[in-house]
């Protein structure tokens, strides 16, 4: 067992979100192992009230820092690290002039490699210790990615991208070499060896990934929804809503579905576990089938502002009440780090300020990038697994220790911060990987 003193920030379960926060000026934090060996939170609290219950346990001190949950990733793509900053007219010339050639060239294993190992690095750099990522549809881009979010402990869920038509042919899934199987069955056959090989390997997890339905047909998208019927404990990501061309496409190429959003359901893609990112463009009979099968939107505001998508609709959520949680869609999006992202999404909140009063707080910004956006995954503790995105006792041990004077000017502000509120602003504000002092992974004893 190790026990850290510093301040402590973490969530309340089940308390409303934005007034869920509990701050210990001066806390304890004790980790070790549960009965599977995980390194869990033991006991979390006042300092002078934890100090005697663990007399032999080494203390680490940590003056003047802040130990906060490791931040959770909704949706990112691994391939897209290098096309961040883009500039495109929107959605589909951003794909078609600089994602597409970026993502054919990780059909080569060495590619991947490199960029797994840079990516894995860069999120837990900015204390991201949980991500929801996209591959390619190159084997090669899942395995890599596997390989190296488990030499580095992350937990990590992605999968094979399907994708069986309208982008070029080096990004497609391929047909089996020997002819056996043509590109749409080879999918589906290599996700599921995929899923077989890794989901709950470690600490990682599958997730089935029709890319958008404009890429994808709907022999793929029905073979799509049996492997998520077969296994429901893997994950479902894909896009939807996202940008008004994006949406006339789909319109056109699936007219028997009453909404792009119910496309997934008549496929068997929607229920819980099945994130989708973006979430903009919807009814109110989208959200109600968000809400009535239990998916979850990753709302990814900087990727929405750099794209021109539009912005996501808090109130109309809140209003019909389904899950969401905070993402940073690299490369669409512009950062890696959780503040960026956290800022993003209170000035697309104020967007849509219809009332005073509604703005995001900054209690349920930092939520819905942890404990929220666990919660939107299924990762909150369900079926008597640890949490994670949270630091209550039994959370698995994944934190940050935030250091507020990292920077001359974050030093001044958050010295004059008189609530926590004010002190969670200053630093979603003015914060970013300087912040970040330290990154810890829950290790297995
Ligand atoms: N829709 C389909 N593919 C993508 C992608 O790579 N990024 C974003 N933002 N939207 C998509
Ligand atoms: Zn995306």
């Amino acid at each position: 067992m190790k026990a850290y003193r510093a301040a402590i920030l973490r969530f309340a379960p089940g308390r409303e979100p934005r007034r869920s926060a509990i701050f210990e000026e001066d806390g304890l934090l004790v980790v070790g192992p549960n009965a599977t060996g995980m390194q869990v939170v033991q006991a979390v609290g006042p300092y002078r009230d934890l100090k005697d219950t663990f007399p032999s346990v080494a203390i680490e001190h940590l003056p003047g820092r802040i130990i906060a949950p490791g931040f959770v990733d909704m949706h990112i793509h691994f391939p897209q690290t290098d096309v961040i900053g883009s500039p495109a007219d929107g959605l589909l010339p951003w794909l078609e002039n600089y994602t597409f050639p970026e993502e054919k060239r990780f059909s080569a294993i060495e590619y991947s490699a490199q960029a797994a190992t840079f990516f894995v690095a860069e999120l837990l750099r900015n204390g991201v210790t949980t991500a929801l990522a996209f591959a390619t549809s190159h084997r090669e881009s899942v395995d890599a990615l596997f390989t190296e979010a488990q030499t580095q402990r992350m937990r990590l869920i992605t999968g094979l991208c399907l994708m069986d038509r309208n982008a070029p042919a080096d990004v497609l899934n391929r047909a089996a070499p020997d002819g056996s199987s043509d590109a749409t069955e080879q999918s589906l056959i290599d996700s599921e060896d995929l899923l077989r090989k890794w989901h709950g390997t470690g600490r990682l997890g599958y997730a089935i990934t029709p890319r958008f339905a404009p890429s994808c047909s709907d022999a793929q998208l029905r073979g799509a929804g049996e492997l998520a019927a077969r296994y429901p404990e893997a994950w479902i990501q894909s896009h939807v809503a996202e940008n008004m061309d994006e949406i006339a496409w789909a319109r056109q190429l699936f007219p028997a579905s009453r909404s792009y959003l119910a496309t997934y359901d008549d496929f068997g893609l929607m229920r819980e576990r099945a994130i989708y990112a973006h979430c903009i463009h919807f009814d109110d009979d989208d959200r109600a089938l968000m809400r009535a099968t239990g998916a979850a939107a990753a709302v990814s505001p900087t990727s929405n502002l750099f794209l021109g998508s539009g912005f996501f609709d808090y109130a109309g959520a809140d209003r019909v009440g389904f899950h969401y949680g905070l993402a940073s869609d690299v490369g669409g999006g512009t950062s890696f780090s959780p503040f960026h992202t956290m800022l993003a999404a209170y000035y697309v909140g104020r967007e849509g300020q219809t009332k005073p009063g509604l703005s995001l707080s900054p209690q349920h910004l930092w939520w819905q990038h942890t404990a929220g956006a666990a919660q939107a995954l299924g990762l909150d503790g369900q079926n008597g697994r640890p949490a994670v995105g949270n630091l209550q006792p039994g959370c698995e041990a994944d934190f940050v220790v935030l250091n507020p004077q990292a920077t001359p000017l974050l030093a001044r502000r958050t010295a004059r911060a008189n609530s926590l509120d004010e002190l969670l602003f200053a630093m979603i504000v003015l914060g970013d990987d300087r912040l970040i002092e330290k990154t810890v992974i829950s290790q297995a004893f």
